[in-house]
């Protein structure tokens, strides 16, 4: 059965389902880390239902498992567009398939995390615009607690947002491991931008909610492939690791497949949000 939960921000009755969009709203559907093949045609089966219940302007999807667990190919990414998907970040996965490296480069639609180092191939923020002219920016963003990014996430994300020009609405990825530093950044953006999100960790959290300043939050939106697993792998061979401390050769779980993210309806004012609700669905009911 779906799961659904909506969250209002700081005054209580305000914030509405996207069902209730008003004149001027825009709605985000935000998907959380696809992963492999049964992650990718769990998106794509369940895209055109919730494209139906929904309506959201935009769409925005986590793209860094894709390819096999780990990173994602250029086809892979041209598919995930042709489907409807308006933007695609990364995370520290993004290098994994040496294939998409000059893809980074020459397509405006993906995303790896802004403060990987500048050499790095990508970039971190794009700007996607709707049918009717509304333009979403989007900045992915990496922790820097116990991931590879070669700045600071703190410092970078000013950078970016002043590169993004004029924009109605901001969402920003945060793909790290620890929340405490997903909330000062939440914090730290609150009344800034649309949207902070959380990616990584692969499993969703409970504190979607818009905070005072008028930005959506939550921690981590989950994952869209296999719940069956261990955060995506077989959980035979995850626990076979975890147990023996020895090298596994890990394989993506084929057990469970749900779609995880939120759907974010904005306010008409520029860079603020009125809700922020989960959309956890099992791709069961919707192949
Ligand atoms: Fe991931
Ligand atoms: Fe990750």
């Amino acid at each position: 059965m779906a799961e659904s939960e909506a969250a209002s921000g700081a005054a209580p009755g305000t914030g509405e389902p996207s069902s209730a969009q008003g004149a001027g709203t825009v709605g985000i559907l935000f998907v959380g880390d696809v992963v492999g093949g049964l992650g990718r045609r769990t998106l794509l089966d369940s895209l055109p239902v919730l494209r139906e219940r929904h309506a959201p302007t935009f769409v925005v999807v986590n793209g860094e498992n894709a390819a096999g667990g780990l990173g994602i190919t250029p086809k892979i990414a041209d598919q995930m567009f042709a489907a409807g998907v308006d933007a695609i970040t990364l995370g520290n996965h993004t290098y994994h398939r040496r294939e998409i490296w000059p893809y980074l480069d020459s397509e405006p639609r993906i995303v790896r995390p802004a403060n990987f180092l500048r050499s790095q191939p990508g970039r971190g923020a794009c700007v996607v615009e709707s049918a009717d002219g509304q333009r979403l920016g989007v900045v992915n963003l990496s922790g820097n607690l116990y991931l590879r990014a070669g700045r600071s996430a703190f410092t970078e994300i000013e950078v970016a947002l002043g590169e993004l020009g004029a924009v109605d609405h901001i969402l920003v990825d945060v793909h790290a491991e620890a929340t405490s530093e997903k909330v000062g950044l939440g914090w730290h953006l609150d009344g800034r931008v649309t949207a902070v999100v959380g990616t990584h960790t692969h499993v969703p959290t409970a504190d979607a909610r818009v905070l005072p300043g008028g930005t959506a939050y939550i921690s981590d939106v989950g994952m869209t492939g296999p719940r069956g697993g261990v955060i995506g792998v077989k959980r035979e061979l995850a626990i076979e690791a975890m147990r023996t401390k020895m090298p596994v050769r890990f394989e993506v779980s084929t057990e469970d497949p749900w779609l995880q993210g939120v759907l974010i309806t904005t306010a008409e004012q520029p860079l603020r949000a009125t809700a922020i609700e989960t959309v956890h669905e099992p791709a069961a009911e919707v192949s």
